[in-house]
This record gives C-alpha cells, sequence and structure tokens, in this order.
C-alpha cells in the first residue's frame, strides 16, 4: 500500500479504495479545473480497476453519453443534465459552492453538484462508500460542509531554526514544503498531499509557522514564488493557501521604521503588499497572525489594541476578499511563579472579550480549544462563548505535542468531538460547532475550523502509521462535527486497510478498534491527573516532569503541597476564571462538588483526602488512574501483536516498535507522578502497590 512509486504511504486513498468506482462506466460533466481533477481521478480508477469514463462539458446536452453508464458526476448548469442526473436534481435543493447530492436514479448511481469543488468532494464520499454507493436502496442524500474554512495550520519553518527545527513541534520528520531554507519542490508529492487533504475535506492550509523567523517573513514578498508554487499545486484539489505573517513585516521586510497600524505608510505598505499577493495567487486564502504572543511582534508596541492590528491586515485583504486569523493565544509567559493572582487561563478572555464588536468582517478570532495550551484535558475555552460580533474559528492540536509526540498512538477524534459538541450556554444552547460554523450569533457569520498539522516528510506522512487516523479524523470532524468518531475510525480503516489487501480484515478491524477507541483516555489516565496538565518535561514537552514548570515564568502551575494539589480558578477564593463562563458552567464548574472529576484540578485547589465523584480520594484515584493506564497500554501493545502477518510487515514492525516506547513512557509516567504524590503526600495506595 503505498503511492508515488513507493515514495510515500498511500494512507487513506490507495489504489484499492478506488475499485467500485473504477469498475465502472463513468460519465463526468462539466467544465472546470476541479472537474477536470474529477475527471483524471476516475479515469486513473477506471485504468486501474477496468471500467471506462466519458467526459461531456456543461454546453451540452449529456443524453448521449449517460446511455448504459452506472455512475454520473454532473455540475448543474443551464443545459439540461443526462438523464438520470436531471431525475435526481429534484431532490437536490441549493447544494452551495461545494456540497453534493448522492442519490440512485434507476441503475444509475448519480453526484450531483452547483459548484467544482462539490464534484470532488462527491467523488471522495463514492469512494468513503465503496460497494454501497452502488446498491439499490441508496437514499438520495444532500451533503454540505457544516464549517465552510476546514484548515491546517503547518508550524513549518523554511529556514532550520536552532531550536525548534525544520517544523516546530514536529513529529514526523521534515518539511513538505521547506528544506534548509529553500523550497524542497517535490510536487508531486504536494499533489499527492492536496489530494489527501481533498479527500477528508480539508480546503485550507497555511504554510509555514505562526512563529515567524526572518527567512519565513519573506515569503510575503521577495519569495512569494514559493508560496505561488505551492499554490498551483494544490488548487485542483480545492486547498487554499494562506501565510502566517510576522506584524513587524513593515519593519522587517518592508525598510519602514514602524509598523504602527495606525500609520498610513503602514497601512499603505499593506494594502500593496497584499494587492501584490493576489496578482501572483489570485484565489489566496489571507494571513495567519500570532501576535504580541511569546515573543512575537504586534501592536502592544504602539499601545494599540489586537483590534487595531488585526483590522489593519483585514483592510489590506478585503479589496480581494481574504481573512485574517488572528490568535487569541495571548498571554503573558514572563510571569512570576510567586505570584498566584495572576492566572494564565484568564488571558485570552481578558484581552480579547473587551474587543468584541470591533473587529472587521474578516478578521477570524482564532481560539485554541482550551484556555491554556492543546493539555490533554482542558475545559473549552470561554472566549468562544464571549465574543458574539465577532467571527470566532476553534483551535485544535493534530500534532501531537501534549498527548504523545506521534510516539504514542492516541486517536484525537473523541476528544475533539467533546468540544465541539460542548454547550457552553448549557443544554439548550449552541455547540462550540455551531459558533464556529457561525450559527449560534445573528448575522450567521463563521469562522471555521483550524488544526496545528501532524504532516512531515516522513514515509508515513505523521511518524506514527496510526497518527494517519487523526489527520484524517480531524478533516472529516470539520466537515461534520456531529460524525461519529468510531464511525470515522471505520471509514479511515477501510480505505487505509482494504479488505482485499490484508489476511484478515475482521480482525484488522477489531485490532485498531481495540488499540485506537480508547486511547485518548488512555493516554489521560497514565499522564496529568485531573486536567491539572502540564507536568511535562520544560521544552521538549515529552515525558513526564512533574515540577518542570512549577518555578518558571511560563503561568502552568499545580501547586502541589504536603496537603493537596491543583489551582483554585473559584470566584470565590481563587483567580476568578470560573467566572469567565456563562451559566450554567460559571457556577458548574465554581462548585467543588458539581465540577466534573477530569477537570477537578483545573478549577479547585483541593486536599489529597478530597473525594470526588470517582468515589476514592485524589491521592487514590491518582495512583488507580495511573496503573491502569499503563495496563491498558500493555494490553494494546499485545493486542497489536495479533496482527503481525495480517498487515503489511513494515508497518505492523513500525507499529510494534512505538508502543514499546509508550508502554516505556507510560510506566515512565506512572513512576513519576506516582512516587511525586507518595512523597508529597505519604499516603499509601491502598491496594499495596509498589510505589517508589
Ligand atoms: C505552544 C507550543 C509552541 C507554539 C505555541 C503556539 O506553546 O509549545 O511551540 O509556538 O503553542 O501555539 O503559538
Amino acid at each position: 500500500m503505498s503511492g508515488g512509486d513507493g515514495r510515500w504511504h498511500a494512507a487513506w486513498l490507495p489504489p484499492e479504495a478506488f475499485g467500485a468506482v473504477g469498475a465502472r462506466r463513468v460519465l463526468v460533466h462539466g467544465d472546470g479545473l476541479l472537474v477536470d481533477t474529477v475527471f483524471a481521478e476516475v479515469a486513473g480508477a477506471c485504468a486501474d480497476h477496468g471500467g471506462h469514463v466519458l467526459r461531456s462539458g456543461l454546453a451540452d446536452a449529456g443524453e448521449a453519453g449517460a446511455v448504459g453508464v452506472d455512475l454520473v458526476l454532473a455540475l448543474t448548469g443551464a443545459a439540461p443534465l443526462p438523464a438520470p442526473a436531471e431525475a435526481a436534481r429534484a431532490d437536490a435543493g441549493t447544494l452551495g459552492d461545494e456540497g453534493f447530492l448522492m442519490a440512485r436514479a434507476g441503475e444509475v448511481t448519480v453526484v450531483l453538484a452547483d459548484a467544482p469543488p462539490g464534484l470532488l468532494y462527491g467523488l471522495f464520499h463514492l469512494v468513503r462508500l465503496g460497494a454501497a454507493a452502488f446498491e439499490p436502496g441508496l437514499p438520495a442524500q444532500p451533503h454540505r460542509p457544516a464549517l465552510r474554512r476546514r484548515m491546517l495550520n503547518h508550524w513549518d519553518n523554511v529556514a532550520v531554526h536552532p531550536v525548534m527545527g525544520q517544523v516546530e513541534r514536529g513529529y514526523a520528520g521534515g518539511s513538505i514544503f521547506w528544506r534548509d531554507g529553500r523550497p524542497r519542490r517535490d510536487l508531486d508529492r504536494l499533489r499527492a498531499y492536496g489530494r489527501l487533504l481533498a479527500a477528508t475535506g480539508i480546503n485550507a492550509i497555511s504554510v509555514n509557522n505562526v512563529n515567524v523567523h526572518a527567512t519565513e517573513a519573506r515569503l510575503l514578498t521577495d519569495r512569494l514564488g514559493d508560496v505561488a508554487e505551492i499554490a498551483d499545486v494544490l488548487r485542483p484539489y480545492g486547498v487554499r493557501v494562506h501565510l502566517s505573517v510576522s506584524f513587524a513585516a513593515p519593519v522587517v521586510v518592508g525598510g519602514l521604521t514602524t509598523a504602527d497600524p495606525l500609520d498610513e505608510k503602514v497601512r499603505e505598505w499593506w494594502a500593496i503588499t497584499t494587492r501584490a499577493v493576489y496578482e501572483r495567487i489570485p484565489d489566496f486564502g489571507g494571513y495567519l497572525v500570532k501576535a504580541d504572543s511569546e515573543g512575537q511582534p504586534g501592536p502592544f508596541t504602539y499601545g494599540r489594541d489586537h483590534a487595531d492590528g488585526a483590522n489593519l491586515l483585514a483592510a489590506a485583504l478585503a479589496p480581494h476578499g481574504g481573512v485574517v486569523h488572528w490568535r487569541a493565544f495571548v498571554y503573558n509567559h514572563r510571569q512570576d511563579w510567586r505570584d498566584r493572582s495572576t492566572d494564565r487561563a484568564r488571558a485570552a478572555y481578558d484581552h480579547f472579550a473587551p474587543l468584541d464588536g470591533r473587529f472587521r468582517d474578516n478578521v477570524v478570532l482564532q481560539v485554541k480549544y482550551g484556555p491554556m495550551d492543546f493539555q490533554a484535558r482542558e475545559p473549552v475555552s470561554p472566549v468562544i462563548a464571549a465574543m458574539p460580533a465577532t467571527r470566532l474559528a476553534v483551535e485544535l492540536q493534530v500534532t501531537q505535542e501534549y498527548t504523545g509526540q506521534q510516539r504514542h498512538a492516541c486517536y484525537l477524534g473523541p476528544c475533539w468531538s467533546e468540544v465541539l459538541d460542548f454547550r457552553p450556554w448549557g443544554p439548550g444552547g449552541p455547540s462550540v460547532a455551531e459558533v464556529a460554523a457561525g450559527r449560534a450569533g445573528p448575522d450567521g457569520r463563521d469562522g471555521g475550523l483550524a488544526g496545528v498539522s501532524n504532516v512531515g516528510g516522513d514515509w508515513y506522512w505523521t511518524g506514527h502509521p496510526l497518527a494517519q487516523a487523526n489527520l484524517y479524523a480531524f478533516g472529516r470532524l470539520a466537515w461534520d462535527p456531529r460524525l461519529d468518531t468510531g464511525a470515522i475510525l471505520d471509514e479511515w480503516i477501510d480505505l487505509t486497510f482494504p479488505p482485499s489487501t490484508t489476511g484478515d480484515p475482521a480482525l484488522v478491524r477489531q485490532t485498531l478498534h481495540a488499540v485506537l477507541d480508547d486511547s485518548w483516555r488512555t493516554y489521560e489516565r497514565y499522564t496529568a491527573p485531573l486536567g491539572v496538565g502540564f507536568m511535562v518535561r520544560p521544552g521538549s514537552h515529552y515525558g513526564p516532569d512533574v515540577d518542570g514548570y512549577e518555578y518558571s515564568p511560563w503561568g502552568t502551575y499545580h501547586f502541589a503541597d504536603r496537603d493537596g494539589v491543583g489551582v483554585d480558578r473559584t470566584r470565590a477564593t481563587g483567580t476568578g476564571f470560573t467566572g469567565q463562563y456563562p451559566e450554567p458552567w460559571s457556577s458548574v464548574y465554581e462548585s467543588l462538588d458539581r465540577c466534573p472529576d477530569e477537570l477537578l484540578l483545573f478549577f479547585h485547589h483541593v486536599p489529597y483526602g478530597h473525594v470526588p465523584h470517582s468515589g476514592t480520594t485524589v491521592v487514590q484515584h491518582i495512583y488507580d488512574t495511573h496503573f491502569a493506564g499503563v495496563e491498558q497500554v500493555r494490553w494494546m501493545r499485545q493486542r497489536w501483536d495479533r496482527l503481525a502477518g495480517v498487515l503489511d510487515r513494515a508497518l505492523h514492525d513500525r507499529v510494534a516498535g512505538l508502543l514499546d516506547e509508550q508502554l516505556r513512557s507510560a510506566t515512565e509516567w506512572r513512576d513519576q507522578i506516582n512516587t511525586y504524590f507518595f512523597r508529597k503526600s505519604g499516603v499509601p495506595d491502598a491496594h499495596g502497590r509498589r510505589i517508589h
């Protein structure tokens, strides 16, 4: 199962996945670049699987071509459609820019779209359904993406950064775009990447790190050609390119003496520079900005606020239809650990909520899903409920910085699904996904979903072969946040390990579910307990170091002492963070009794003897979950052995080796966490297990 002549793994698009489509007599009807892509995909599949494909244009009345076909992929247009498509049209309604209808008309399966991207997404849906798409009972069903912008952010550096390397927080080899300061120019691989993204529904990427260093700042100006080249390759797959830019660009690359957002020369510089970008890349998506955050430049330097900063770039992008994604990840990373009143969790809300209503229409505020930083467990960020007059995108981390760095199997679908389903205003209110879709506010303006990419130059794309499931799930949830994450896993399994290529398809499916289904909760069990987070080794963020950040300036503390542990974020006695939530969550989190166990230490400082809902004391809960987490990993490792000889050997070996490391690392976590809390509290394990 490889692609590109064995230069990379085929992931969820091996030739076998196209078997059902490629064995048919197919008519592709319509014009346009993405229809050409659909045609080329179908032609490739037919060449592999014995079918054949015809093409008609929108101006053709497709009747003749439609005779004797089993599959029609057609764009709606003025001229009459091929007969089966015309029949299905009645069920279609308005499909929009990216939607499609899938239906049966007599003996024919029909995919109908109003615009070319819809046809492409319809094709990949056919691929997912396989033979089921050709069954007589297939119901007519329109599909439209819930979120308009479904974006991956690559934290790729053009020049290798002395500390962060080629890809910041990258665990899958080098960058697929850049190498040692130059474009990599492996255009075949980029094209293959575009296909994979389109097949999950992703339609936008940013191609460089949000920390914009000297070389990367030039992508906006004299190195724009490098970006255009990527855009050209991805365009046929409906993926638009965005760029991370430095707020200081007018100074750093423009030669001005200031980047003050209210300075006329600065505004003009951005307008001219942005116009040049669109001349070169007409469908350019826009800018992504990390400003006044972790040392990146921003409007604060000039006494301006984030609305001034974001609106400056938005004004330059507006005439061209571009958007600025302005990140809300702003906090003081130089705080004094002795100061217990400053709470990093509060920062994004404190900075941004007062600015609600001040951002231009084409500003999207991009908010990390939690108030801290992509921990395995955090409450949903209160910013998401605090800015009804602002377009909000939710940011997830597909790259596993804090969730095992693609050495641990950790399927994040369930975590993201919980976040997207969360209802910040309580059960009757809109969900996080609906906020991102613009369906919570009065004017329907959406923000979308962004994920930090886990992709690199590795043969499997994602380092850990099973981390492909995270990339796949991210795209699918961005398309439809209500999808069941187990069903997403089934799709991924069936596409990636086609039944015809494995020794025992049922065992493959069973085992992958066994390993992945609960892997995020397992990871949570053996790492930082009860939502406290950040007990990681500073810098690398891999492996345990309970006090690694405790006396640091980063604002990530657990406050464990001999009596108890956790951060008091209540209004009554703590930092007041609970007050940033609307009801009912404000009261739920404030209350020691009502706070969910998994967030107990995020919101409360409690004695070790406190008994949460789980029914055992906090310290015993810590011991129990850490022992259980390791046993779970041991079981995952054993289960994996059953696939020896069933799956591709190299893939099996790679995962087996990684599971060995996961078991070693989980054991290390268990022993350090348990020993730490045993020594602090002096409370022995109720079951007499070995603690050091
Ligand atoms: C985390 C991560 C950084 C990254 C930052 C961000 O702090 O460790 O590498 O730059 O998030 O999201 O900007």
